[in-house]
């Protein structure tokens, strides 16, 4: 799995290739073979065979994608901190020894080098990076909960200094090749077919005395006066988009300020010792699990026959949606057929599609080579010519049925029985379209959510018909296009939709009866959501979420929120839509930045009914957030009841990739078991919601050993 070979110029060169696998990973087998190779190297510069060593891999697009997470898994269930520190250590210890190297290495990175896999290029003398835009470099621990603990607090910041190091670890972005070249991460761009030759020469330059030319420290890095500003700056950042919910932002603020001021050794016991605390912890056990369900989602689906390149792409409609997936899709390198009725709307959509090149091009993400020619992948028409050949169209008209089932009758007349149609609508039920489908089989639904460019989830959407293989190819082209896709059954609002209505509508029967919209956003903000619930209706548009919440009220009505659909008619139909009107319940700028509460809502609001007492003082924080948030559990309870999902992990995924649920939390149901389904069932009854029945049942929604939700 990591071949050694000596060339006649006396250059190592240890190739990482997990046998089998399409990525190379840090695991015990492969870090136990790294210590081989090690020792061989050692022997070799000890006796003069070996005067450089360069690291490489076989594997197109991936260097090295970092430790293996289900390790992590493994170290956190045992919840011994002492294993989890010594674990640390070993792999340190062996970076150190790359490090400590007599003959200078050079880390080759033709694609993926993250987290573990930067950490091991980091102990190398330099690095030199393909030309290709797989390649992405970064430290992505803070997002599973954690700060890097191979040494990456420690010889990142000695590198490029502490503000660009901290920008970095505390995001965990990755940077494309000529970005971290700026950055001073690598020290060489080169194309792709020269760079293991490249990297041989570099190390027999370094061997022969040279030494790399790096960008200078930021100012403020450069004098320890100064320094401290930095670190104050980046904890005041770290702790502003976190609310202080998240420990490991300012864990590795310490580890890299307090490493910076002694030997690295000291500097990575303290690595060590913060990552060891972490790991164990239940945030980052939460943040993993939720990893592991994103990486794994879709997986059980395989295409019965895996032809050969990407799947072919139709779009009809190319408005908000339609412009946007035509984007997104041009972007991971499918080619894309987009077709509007009105040229117009088209020549809009394909302005989508170009700006998303641009975009990708100003990234530093794609040359501006490669972004014209993705840009390229899209075609545009306002027939259906060109339609016969693609795999899967997705329709993305006006929310009608009628309109939609038109658009089926004619795509299915100008396509193969094999090609796949798929609706991304908001509420309308797939199976209203399957009735007038001549192949039933292949009719899916496919939902987005907006804007496509930044939502990560896709639910794909079995009709009661839908083959495992027309899913397979939806979940293979989300994928694709860098999506979360969780499978769902066809049921009014699909899961995300479906949950979130009875909140928002909860959120509307708090407002008639009187409670301030401003309040209950801040408290489902401290509850750790992205935005409270009238921020989200103005986000959505009350005239869209009065029409969904409106069939989701006549599919179910109830707990559904059906009160609130007036009242959000009323404010649409005064002009208040949200923030694309400039007024929803907020004000906005004409660029979106919220300004404040609308003076026009209370004039729409019918008075609160007389309770005895006028001026109830508004309820604690927490106990307004949990109210709304158990309106979105009983309604997950229901839907796992009813079979639309199979697994509580589809849930929580769609939850926190479709609406921001907060992450630390785990999810929806992982967050009500570490609440107690009788507390809930118990505090809905106390408003007057009947609960779900699963809720009225003892036990809990995940099996215990799984469960590690933070308490509530
Ligand atoms: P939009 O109004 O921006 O775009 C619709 C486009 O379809 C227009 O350009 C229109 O000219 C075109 N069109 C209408 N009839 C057509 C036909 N027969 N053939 C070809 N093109 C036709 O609408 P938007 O927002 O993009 O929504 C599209 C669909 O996506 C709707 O079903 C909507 O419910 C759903 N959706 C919308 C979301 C949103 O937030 N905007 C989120 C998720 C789904």
């Amino acid at each position: 799995m990591i071949d050694l070979v000596i060339g006649k110029d006396k250059v190592a060169e240890a190739r990482f290739d997990a046998p089998g696998e399409k990525v190379n990973i840090l695991n015990v087998a492969s870090m136990a073979r790294l210590a081989e190779v090690l020792d061989a190297i050692e022997r070799g510069a000890r006796d003069g065979a070996i005067v450089g060593a360069i690291f490489t891999s076989a594997k197109p697009g991936v260097f090295l994608a970092g430790a293996d997470v289900k390790a992590f898994v493994a170290v956190a269930a045992s919840g011994d901190v002492a294993l989890a520190e010594a674990k640390a250590r070993e792999g340190q210890a062996l970076f150190s020894r790359i490090a400590a190297l007599p003959v200078p290495t050079v880390a080759a990175i033709n694609g993926a080098c993250l987290g573990g896999g930067l950490e091991l290029a980091l102990a190398c003398t330099a690095r030199i990076a393909a030309d290709a835009p797989e390649v992405s470099i970064g430290l992505p621990e803070v997002r599973l909960g954690l700060v890097p603990g191979w040494g990456g607090t420690q010889r990142l910041p000695r590198l490029i200094g502490p503000s660009r190091a901290l920008d970095l670890i505390l995001t965990g972005r990755a940077l494309p090749a000529r970005k971290a070249k700026s950055f001073g991460v690598v020290d060489r761009v080169v194309p792709v077919e020269g760079l293991d030759r490249a990297a041989r020469r570099l190390a027999l330059d370094l061997a022969a005395g040279q030494r790399p030319r790096r960008p200078r420290w930021n100012l403020l890095d450069r004098t320890p006066l100064t320094r401290p500003l930095v670190y104050r700056a980046a904890l005041r950042r770290a702790l502003a988009q976190t609310r202080g919910r998240y420990p490991a932002p300012p864990a590795a603020v310490a580890c890299v300020r307090e490493g910076l001021t002694r030997p690295i050794e000291e500097g990575l016991a303290l690595e060590a010792r913060r990552l060891s605390e972490l790991i164990v912890g239940d945030v980052s056990r939460n943040l993993v699990q939720i990893f592991l369900m994103s990486r794994a989602a879709g997986s059980g689906a395989k295409r019965s026959a895996a032809p050969a390149g990407p799947p072919r792409l139709g779009v009809i409609g190319a408005g908000t949606m339609g412009g946007g997936i035509a984007a997104v899709a041009a972007m991971a390198g499918i080619s894309v057929r987009m077709k509007d009725v009105d040229a117009e709307a088209l020549a809009r959509g394909m302005k989508q599609v170009h700006e998303a090149a641009r975009d990708a091009q100003r990234r530093g993400r794609l040359s501006e080579a490669e972004a014209t020619r993705r840009e390229a992948l899209v075609s545009a028409t306002t027939d259906l010519s060109g339609f016969a050949r693609c795999d899967l169209v997705v329709e993305a008209v006006v929310e009608d049925l009628e309109v939609k089932r038109a658009v089926l009758r004619d795509v299915e007349a100008a396509t193969p029985p094999t090609t796949v149609f798929a609706t991304n609508t908001s509420s309308l039920p797939v199976s209203g379209l399957i009735e007038v489908s001549s192949r039933p089989a292949r009719v899916i639904g496919l939902h987005f959510f907006n804007p496509v460019q930044k939502m990560p989830l896709v639910e794909i959407v079995r009709g009661p018909a839908t083959d495992p293989d027309a899913i397979a190819l939806a979940v293979e082209v989300a994928r694709r296009m860098g999506k979360t896709p969780v499978v769902v059954a066809d049921t009014p609002g699909f899961v995300v939709n479906r949950i979130l209505m009875p909140y928002l509508g909860g959120a509307v029967s708090m407002l008639r009866s009187g409670r301030d919209p401003v309040e209950v956003d801040e408290s489902l903000v401290r509850f750790g959501m992205p935005m409270g619930p009238f921020a989200l209706l103005d986000q959505i548009g009350l005239d869209v979420a009065a029409k969904v919440a409106g069939v989701l009220a006549s599919a179910f009505g109830g707990n559904n929120g059906a009160g609130s659909v007036d009242l959000l008619h009323a404010m649409a139909a005064a002009g208040l839509k949200g923030v694309k009107a400039g007024k929803g319940f907020y004000a906005y700028t004409p660029s979106g930045e919220k300004k404040g509460p609308s003076p026009e809502v209370a004039s729409l609001i019918p008075a609160p009914k007389a309770s005895g007492n006028g001026n109830r003082p508004a309820p604690p924080a927490d106990e307004t957030a949990d109210a709304l948030v158990d309106l979105m559990i009983n309604e997950a309870a229901a839907l796992l009841e009813q079979g639309a999902v199979d697994k509580p992990e589809v849930i929580d995924l769609a939850m926190v990739m479709g609406t921001g649920f907060p992450p630390f939390r785990g999810g929806l149901l992982r967050h009500a078991d570490a609440v107690g389904r009788d507390v809930i069932a118990s505090r809905l009854r106390a408003r007057g919601v009947q609960p779900a029945p699963l809720l009225e049942q003892k036990g809990r929604f995940y099996p215990v050993a799984s469960s590690v939700a933070t308490q509530p």
